[in-house]
């Protein structure tokens, strides 16, 4: 059945002028801005994106081509919205909430087939709900009135709609309900169902930002290590083609410390995707031991899926974020990448033949960027509690030049940049994360963290580390111009020490068993057993001994099995007694 035939129409229908790819120009269709209509015979979905006098612009989330003038465009008078409610986890839907599997079901192909409308939440389906408000109580808007159990890792909160007025509970009762149901009644009249609706450009409403004071723990160690992201914080990272984007993506989402992860594969290519969406049902989530999915819900809309739908899978991917921040969780969100997102709105944007900015994107580049990253943050709810957001966008500048206009203008933005470079990938140092050019904004607030986690002087050790990494760079441009051996012997075990911090520590293999996950504290270990053979190998050298009996020490080479050792505290433990046992046996 086809949408058109679904919905009632709410004004005259509109008559298509005229199509241009995505974009499709209607005359005599009474609408507003952001309103969603149905172009076609078919019931495209569209969104109305200009209005001119008698003529309407709209951008269709689907394939329009067979669409023609003549044919008639329905107006909802509703907004973009997304449907929440309990069911989107363990989730994966297109750019405008229509979940993928539902859809294959119903058209036989693994993408989307043209006119096929799907809730975002399944409405059938009963929920048990258990009541946190008695009759008699006052609840107010983002109050938690009660809860379901949405998947074996997270309840589900059901709150008062943000746009409600609130009231004392007349009426409420534990049991099974489908999302439609109202399961709580309040003097006022307002019902409250499990699902509420939200216009996917309006950020939901929260009160004050707060300083985030937590990391949001990624597992990788130059992340957590050198470059620290706050749980709600913001983060991009930039890299060419083949740089480790993807990877370092997924790494986030199945490894990071969020209670729930929002991940948008925003028009890369299929097979990616494809991968995640075979992947991810089978791993187990390392903080429970269930299904990973059971706290993921994934948005895919790849490269062969219509452009506009690219446009809308930033903004329904966090309103969903949104949401769970409402619950009291810490979201992660994921969106890889985030230029391909900026294309659909230059793809756009030049249909309409709006004057456009830098390398063609539209002038309006930077407010959406920042608009996106702006609904980041640890967050004051209105119901009293806290919850946050993590952004983690990828950026994939043509030709790996940072300078282009997504990664400057996202670069204004973020406080965290993990800048994957070129050469480290080509040479398999991977994570492929320059740390020359990488920052984190966050470093010194999470520094308590650290210390009272994981060791008092962690932001002394780290500090030690960045110093040495900063004393190779320097070195090297003198090494390449005389060669290793010219330099003084400190300088030379100065680039051995720097040698062990980039291979047994920066380095992680997302692809081995173990080394794919460091936990905070075998990160600090790993760090400070190479700072041992810095002490002993310098106190050597000071009491005489040359730099390569220092080298040759047999202990050393087993730093850089740290990250795959299992039983790591014992394996660090003895490589820091044979150290010192070996190096001090020198003189
Ligand atoms: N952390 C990592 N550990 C091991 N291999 C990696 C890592 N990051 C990237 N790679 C390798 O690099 C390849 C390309 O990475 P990918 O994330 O697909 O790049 P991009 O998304 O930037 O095009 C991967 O298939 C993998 O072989
Ligand atoms: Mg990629």
């Amino acid at each position: 059945m086809s949408q058109a035939e679904d919905i009632e129409s709410v004004d005259e229908d509109g008559v298509i002028e005229s199509v241009s790819g995505p974009v499709v120009t209607a005359a005599d269709l009474d609408a507003r801005m952001n309103d969603v209509v149905y172009v076609g015979d078919e019931g495209l979905m569209g969104e109305v994106i200009e209005i001119e006098g008698n003529l309407t612009t709209i951008q269709v989330y689907e394939e329009t081509s067979g669409v023609g003038p003549g044919e008639p465009v329905q107006n909802t008078g509703e907004p973009l919205s997304v449907d929440l409610g309990p069911g989107m986890l363990d989730s994966i839907y297109d750019g405008v909430q229509r979940p993928l599997d539902v859809l294959e079901e119903k058209m036989g192909t693994a993408f989307l087939d043209r006119g096929v409308d799907a809730p975002g939440i399944d409405l059938e389906k009963k929920w048990d709900f258990e009541p946190e408000v008695t009759e008699g109580d006052t609840v107010e808007p983002g109050d938690v009135v009660g809860v379901v159990e949405e998947t074996i890792t997270i309840d589900h909160k059901v709150m008062v709609p943000p746009d409600y007025e609130g009231g004392e509970v007349t009426n409420v009762e534990s049991g099974e309900y489908t999302v439609e149901e109202t399961i709580v009644e309040l003097d006022n009249g307002e019902e409250i169902q499990m699902h509420q609706e939200w216009p996917v450009r309006e950020a939901r409403p929260a009160g004050e930002k707060e300083t985030p004071t937590e990391p949001l723990v990624t597992g990788q160690r130059i992340q957590d290590g050198l470059f620290p992201l706050a749980k709600g914080g913001t983060a991009a990272i930039p890299g060419p083609f083949g740089s480790g984007k993807t990877v370092t993506q997924q790494q986030l989402a199945k490894w990071s410390d969020a209670d729930i992860v929002v991940y948008i594969g925003c028009g890369e290519r299929g097979n990616e995707m494809t991968e995640v969406i075979e992947d991810f049902p089978e791993l187990p989530d390392p903080q429970t031991g269930n299904p990973l999915m059971a706290r993921t819900c994934l948005i895919a809309n790849t490269s062969n899926m219509p452009v506009a739908a690219r446009e809308s899978c930033i903004y329904t991917g966090i309103t969903i974020a949104e949401y769970y921040r409402d619950m009291g969780y810490d979201v992660a969100l994921m969106a890889d990448s985030t230029s391909r997102w900026a294309e659909a709105m230059r793809e756009i944007s030049s249909r309409l033949e709006e004057m456009p900015g830098e390398e063609g994107y539209p002038a309006y580049l930077a407010a959406a960027l920042s608009e996106f990253y702006e609904r980041a943050g640890k967050f004051q709810l209105i119901n009293g509690g806290e919850g946050s957001i993590s952004v983690v966008g990828a950026v994939s500048p043509p030709g790996g030049d940072f300078s282009e206009p997504v990664t400057q203008n996202t670069l204004r933005i973020v406080k965290t940049f993990w800048a994957l470079d070129a050469d480290l990938a080509e040479r398999r140092h991977f994570p492929a994360i320059n740390w020359n050019e990488s920052y984190s904004l966050y470093k010194d607030q999470l520094d308590p963290w650290w210390e009272s986690n994981v060791e008092s002087d962690w932001p002394e050790v780290r500090q030690w580390a960045v110093d040495v990494l900063d004393e190779e760079d320097e070195l090297q441009e003198i090494v390449q111009l005389v060669g290793k051996d010219a330099l003084p012997e400190d300088q030379q075990l100065t680039l051995e020490v720097a040698r062990y911090l980039r291979e047994a520590w920066l380095q992680q293999n997302a692809l081995h068993d173990v080394d794919t996950y460091c936990e905070p504290d075998k990160t600090y270990r790993m760090l400070q057993a190479i700072k041992t053979f810095s002490d002993e190998a310098f106190e050597a050298l000071e009491a005489g001994v040359p730099v390569e009996e220092i080298q040759d020490v047999d202990a050393a080479p087993r730093l850089n099995r740290m990250g795959t050792a299992e039983e790591w505290n014992e394996f660090i433990d003895e490589i820091e007694n044979d150290l010192q046992e070996q190096l001090r046996a020198l003189y």
